[in-house]
C-alpha cells in the first residue's frame, strides 16, 4: 500500500526529531502501523534550514497553506506553536479533510473546543500526545490504558524548565534569579521564559489533561495559575527541615463540588517519588479507583523525545483513518455528546493545605496571636517550626521566621486568616503562603 503522506509545518527542533526517528527507524514502524509513513512535503519560512535537515527527496516549500491545498496529503503536522497563524492553519487543514497532529499544548488548551468541534464535523483527527509531558505517552495513558477507571485526581511535574530551577535552588541553596540566568545560559530556559516560570506552560498541560480525565471541556480560563518567581531559597530549605521538597505541580482534582485545575508550587512529601523527580524531567502521577497510583516519568521536551510523540500520533492514525469516526477514539477521551458540565471549581473553593512563613517579630505571644488567629478561623495546625533569631537575622536579631504547616481548610478561609495575620503590628513582612500536597 502507498505510504501514508505526511505534511509538516514547521521543521525546527521537533520537525528535525520527527525526520530523524521516522528515518532511522522506518521499518519497525510500517511493521507496526501497516503501512508506511512518509514526509513528503515541509513547510518552513526558513526554507534553507529545512533544506538542510530533509535533504533533496522531500519538498520544501515556504506556504504552509500549498501543504494544506496538497491533495495527496493525508497528514498535517502543526510544529509551528501559539494560538495565531498555528490556529488558523489548523482550522483550514481541517476544514481541507486533513488529520492534524499537533505539539501545541497552548492552542488546545485555549482554543480546544473550537478545534475538536470543528474535527468532529469533519469526521478527521486531532491528535496531541506531544502536547503534554512531551515524551511521556500520558495522553495515551489517560484516554486509553485507564479508560476502566473514574480518575481521581492528577498531580504532575509538566514543565522541565522550572523543574530545573527548583532543583538547582534545592541542590545549590541558590536563589531563582541566580539560577534562572544560569538556566538560560546553558539552554535549558527560554530568552522569554515567561510562559514557563510563571506556570502558563504548565497549565495549558493541566487543562487537557483535566479534560480527558474528567470529560469536561478544556477551559484554560477557569485554571488558576502562579509560577516559581517568587519562591525563595529560604522557604525550599524550610520545606526540607520539614520533610518536603517544593515542586511546581499541575493538578486537577474531581470533588463533590467541581473541578479543581491549578498550577502553583507545591510542598511534597520527599518520600513520595514525585518529589524526587529533578532537573528537567518530568512525572506525573494519576490516582483512580480501580487501578489505584499510577506514575509516568521521562523527558518532558527535546528533540526526539518530543518527535515519539508525533510519530506515536502518526502511526494511531495511520492505522484509524479508514475507520467510521465512532469507532475512533474520542478526541477527549469520552464521546464528543458525553462531556459533562461538572464545574472548575474557583481557587477560593479548593481546599488543600498550607505552608505559611512569617517574618515576625521575636517578642512574648507573637506565636499565641498568630496560632490564635488561625483557630479563630477553624483553620488547624499540623507543624510549627520557629528559628533561632540569631539564625534568621544575624547576631542580636530581633525578628524571626514563624513556619506553620496547616491541615486542609478552603483556600478562602486561609486568604481570610492571612488577611488578619498580616495585620498584626508583630508580622514584618509579606506572608509566605505555600500550597502542601500529601498526594497519598
Ligand atoms: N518549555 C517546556 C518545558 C517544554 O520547559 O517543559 C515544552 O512544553
Amino acid at each position: 500500500m502507498k505510504p501514508i503522506q505526511v505534511g509538516l509545518l514547521g521543521i525546527g527542533t521537533v520537525g528535525s526529531g520527527v525526520f530523524n526517528v521516522l528515518a532511522r527507524n522506518q521499518q519497525e514502524i510500517r511493521r507496526r502501523a501497516g503501512r508506511g509513513i512518509e514526509i513528503a512535503t515541509v513547510a518552513d519560512l526558513n526554507v534553507e534550514r529545512a533544506r538542510a535537515v530533509v535533504g533533496s527527496d522531500v519538498k520544501v516549500v515556504a506556504d504552509a497553506r500549498a501543504v494544506i491545498a496538497d491533495p495527496n496529503i493525508d497528514i498535517v503536522v502543526e510544529l509551528i506553536g501559539g494560538y495565531g497563524i498555528a490556529k488558523q492553519l489548523v482550522l483550514e487543514a481541517i476544514a481541507a479533510g486533513k488529520h492534524v497532529v499537533t505539539a501545541n499544548k497552548a492552542l488546545l488548551a485555549v482554543h480546544g473546543t473550537e478545534i475538536f468541534a470543528a474535527a468532529q464535523a469533519k469526521g478527521v483527527i486531532v491528535a496531541f500526545e506531544a502536547a503534554v509531558a512531551g515524551g511521556i505517552p500520558i495522553i495515551k495513558a489517560l484516554r486509553e490504558g485507564l479508560t476502566a477507571n473514574r480518575i481521581q485526581w492528577i498531580a504532575g511535574i509538566i514543565n522541565g524548565t522550572t523543574n530545573f530551577i527548583l532543583s538547582e535552588m534545592r541542590s545549590k541553596g541558590l536563589d531563582f534569579d541566580v539560577v534562572l540566568q544560569e538556566a538560560q545560559r546553558l539552554g535549558y530556559a527560554e530568552a522569554d521564559p515567561t510562559f514557563d516560570i510563571e506556570g502558563v506552560d504548565a497549565a495549558h498541560k493541566a487543562t487537557i489533561m483535566s479534560a480527558i480525565a474528567f470529560g469536561i471541556p478544556v477551559q484554560f480560563d477557569k485554571a488558576y495559575v502562579e509560577g516559581i518567581t517568587k519562591l525563595s531559597a529560604q522557604d525550599i530549605r524550610y520545606a526540607e527541615q520539614l520533610g518536603y521538597r517544593i515542586k511546581l505541580l499541575g493538578i486537577t482534582k474531581r470533588t463533590d463540588k467541581g473541578v479543581e485545575l491549578r498550577v502553583h508550587p507545591s510542598l511534597v512529601p520527599a518520600k513520595r517519588l514525585i518529589a524526587n523527580v529533578e532537573g528537567a524531567m518530568n512525572a506525573v502521577v494519576v490516582q483512580a479507583d480501580a487501578v489505584g497510583t499510577t506514575l509516568y516519568y521521562g523527558k518532558g521536551a527535546g528533540s526526539e523525545p518530543t518527535a515519539s510523540a508525533v510519530i506515536a500520533d502518526l502511526v494511531d492514525i495511520t492505522r484509524l483513518h479508514t475507520a467510521d469516526p465512532e469507532h475512533r477514539v474520542p478526541h477527549l477521551a469520552f464521546q464528543h455528546d458525553a462531556l459533562s458540565d461538572l464545574k472548575v471549581l474557583p481557587m477560593g473553593e479548593v481546599v488543600t493545605s498550607y505552608y505559611l512563613r512569617l517574618r515576625v517579630a521575636d517578642q512574648a505571644g507573637v506565636l499565641a496571636k498568630v496560632t490564635g488567629l488561625l483557630a479563630e478561623s477553624g483553620i488547624s495546625i499540623d507543624a510549627v517550626l520557629q528559628r533561632e533569631a540569631d539564625e534568621v537575622g544575624g547576631e542580636g536579631s530581633t525578628q524571626t521566621d514563624l513556619i506553620i504547616l496547616t491541615h486542609d481548610c478552603q483556600e478562602a478561609l486561609m486568604d481570610a486568616a492571612i488577611a488578619k495575620m498580616q495585620a498584626l503590628p508583630t508580622v514584618l513582612a509579606p506572608i509566605t503562603r505555600i500550597r502542601k500536597e500529601e498526594l497519598n
